[in-house]
C-alpha cells in the first residue's frame, strides 16, 4: 500500500489522529474537491467539518475548547488534508499555525479567554502581514497604527493577499506606530470583522483556487487597547516567531501533496498497460518512481525533524526553512513528474494532477519564498560556522 509514512516515532495518538484525518479528507473534502476547484470557492460544510472534528484548535488548551495537541499533530493535520486538497489543508494551517498560535503564544489571558473558544467552535481567522508594497520585505510595513484619547488603537491601511479572509471573522493584524523606530515600531493586534474591517478584491489564482485570497482594507478602524497582543514595539517578533513556525507547516502542506500526486500516479502506473504490461513494470518508470519516493521521505524527513526539534525547545528556525525550502521544491517536481507518468490521462483535470502541479507553485511563494529561505538558511548556517 501506498502512502504509509515511514517515520516511526510518532505517538499512538498522532497515529490515531492521522488515520482520522484521512477518513475526513477521503469521506468529507475528496467528493467536494472538484466543485471547490470549479467554484474558486471554499464549501462552508468543510469549514464546519473541521471545527467538529477538532482540527481548528489542534494545539489550544482544553479549558479554551482545543484539543491541547502537539506541534506534530497540527502538522500531521496539515499533511495529510494536503494529499487531499492543498487549498482546504492550508485554510487549517493559517487558522491553527499562525492566528491560534500568536494568541496562545503571546496573548494577555483575558485575549485568550475572550477569543480561543470561539477559534476552536467555530471562527475562522486570518493572519495580516503582507501588503501591496511589503511582501518579502515585510517589516516595511505601510498600515499604522496610532492611539486615541482613550488608549484605544486606530488603524489604517490595506493588507494584501490575506488567506481565508472572504470566510474569516477574526484577524491578527499587523501595523507600524512610529515608522522612525523601523520595525521596533511594529505592534500585533487581535481585531474583529465588526471592528470595521473590509474585505475587498479577491484574487483569482493560479492554484489553491478554493482557498481566499483577499485584500483587506482597515480604514480608521478602532481597536480596544486590551486588544493590542504582547508588549507595544514587539509586533514584529510576534510575526517571525510565528512564521518560523508556519514554514514547518507549509512543507508539511507540500509534502502532503507530493504524496497525494504520487499516489495518484503510481496506482495509474500500475493499471494501465501499454506493450502488454502494466507501465510501472518499466524498469525506467520504477526508477522516477523510486527517485520521487526518495524525495518525498526526505522531504517529510525535514518537516517531521523541524517539529521535533520546536516541540523540544530547540532551535529549529534554520530547520524549518529548509523543510519549507526543499518541500515546495520535491512538490512541484514530484507533481510534475506523475503527470508525465500517467501520459495524456495526467494532462486532464479530471484525473486530478494538473490541480496538484498548479497548487504546487504556491509553497515557493507565500510565508516566505524560497529566496527568503535561503537568506535564512545562508544566515544561520554561516553564524553556526562562526561559532
Ligand atoms: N526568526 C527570528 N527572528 C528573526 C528572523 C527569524 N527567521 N528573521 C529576522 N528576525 C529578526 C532579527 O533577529 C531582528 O530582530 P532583533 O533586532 O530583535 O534581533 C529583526 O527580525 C530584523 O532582522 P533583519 O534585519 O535580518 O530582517 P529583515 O528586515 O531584513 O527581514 C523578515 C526580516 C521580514 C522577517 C524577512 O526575513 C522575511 O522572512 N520575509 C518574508 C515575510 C513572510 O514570510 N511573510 C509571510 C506572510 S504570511 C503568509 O504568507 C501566510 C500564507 O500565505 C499562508
Ligand atoms: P516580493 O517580495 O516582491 O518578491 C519578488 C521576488 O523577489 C521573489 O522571487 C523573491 O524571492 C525575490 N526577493 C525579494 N527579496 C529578496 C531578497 N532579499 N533576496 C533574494 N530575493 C528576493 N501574506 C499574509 O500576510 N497573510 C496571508 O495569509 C497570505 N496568504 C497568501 C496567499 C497567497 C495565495 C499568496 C500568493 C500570498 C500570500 N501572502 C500572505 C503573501 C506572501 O507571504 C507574499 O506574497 C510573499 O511573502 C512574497 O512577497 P511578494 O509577493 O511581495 O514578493
Amino acid at each position: 500500500p501506498f502512502g504509509i509514512n515511514s517515520l516511526s516515532k510518532l505517538s499512538e495518538e498522532e497515529e490515531m489522529l492521522r488515520e482520522a484525518v484521512q477518513r475526513f479528507a477521503q469521506d468529507v473534502v475528496a467528493p467536494k474537491v472538484e466543485a471547490m476547484e470549479e467554484n474558486e470557492k471554499m464549501d462552508p460544510e468543510i469549514i464546519k467539518g473541521l471545527f467538529e472534528q477538532g482540527l481548528m484548535s489542534i494545539e489550544t488548551d482544553p479549558e479554551l475548547g482545543g484539543a491541547g495537541g502537539s506541534f506534530t499533530a497540527a502538522i500531521i493535520v496539515i499533511e495529510e488534508l494536503a494529499k487531499v486538497d492543498p487549498s482546504v489543508s492550508v485554510l487549517c494551517d493559517v487558522h491553527n499555525t499562525l492566528v491560534n498560535t500568536v494568541l496562545r503564544k503571546y496573548a494577555s489571558k483575558e485575549l485568550q479567554e475572550k477569543y480561543m473558544p470561539k477559534l476552536s467552535a467555530d471562527t475562522l481567522g486570518s493572519f495580516c502581514l503582507s501588503e501591496p508594497a511589503s511582501g518579502s520585505d515585510a517589516f516595511a510595513m505601510k498600515t499604522s497604527c496610532k492611539k486615541d484619547s482613550n488608549g484605544d488603537w486606530i488603524i489604517n491601511g490595506s493588507k494584501m493577499w490575506i488567506t481565508n479572509s472572504a470566510e474569516a471573522e477574526f484577524f491578527i493584524v499587523f501595523a507600524q506606530s512610529d515608522p522612525s523606530k523601523g520595525y521596533k515600531g511594529i505592534n500585533a493586534f487581535a481585531v474583529e470583522k465588526e471592528h470595521g474591517v473590509e474585505i475587498a478584491k479577491k484574487e483569482k489564482k493560479l492554484g489553491i483556487k478554493a482557498s481566499s485570497t483577499c485584500t483587506v482594507n482597515f480604514d480608521e478602524v478602532k481597536i480596544p487597547k486590551e486588544n493590542l497582543i504582547g508588549e507595544e514595539g514587539k509586533g514584529y517578533k510576534i510575526a517571525i516567531e510565528i512564521l518560523n513556525e508556519g514554514r514547518v507547516g507549509i512543507g508539511a502542506q507540500m509534502v502532503g501533496l507530493a504524496q497525494g500526486a504520487f499516489e495518484k500516479a503510481v496506482r495509474y502506473a500500475h493499471e494501465r498497460e501499454q506493450f502488454n504490461k502494466p507501465v510501472a513494470t518499466f524498469q525506467g518508470m520504477q526508477f522516477q518512481i523510486a527517485e520521487a519516493a526518495t524525495q518525498i521521505e526526505a522531504a517529510r524527513a525535514l518537516v517531521y525533524n523541524a517539529a521535533r526539534l520546536k516541540e523540544e525547545g530547540r532551535p529549529f528556525t534554520k530547520q524549518a526553512a529548509m523543510a519549507k525550502l526543499f518541500s515546495s521544491q520535491v512538490a512541484q517536481s514530484v507533481s510534475g513528474s506523475a503527470i508525465e507518468w500517467c501520459g495524456g490521462y495526467g494532462f486532464t483535470r479530471e484525473s486530478g494532477l494538473p490541480k496538484f502541479w498548479s497548487d504546487s507553485k504556491i509553497g515557493a511563494i507565500y510565508e516566505g519564498t524560497s529566496n527568503i529561505q535561503r537568506a535564512t538558511i545562508y544566515k544561520l548556517a554561516s553564524a553556526e560556522l562562526d561559532a
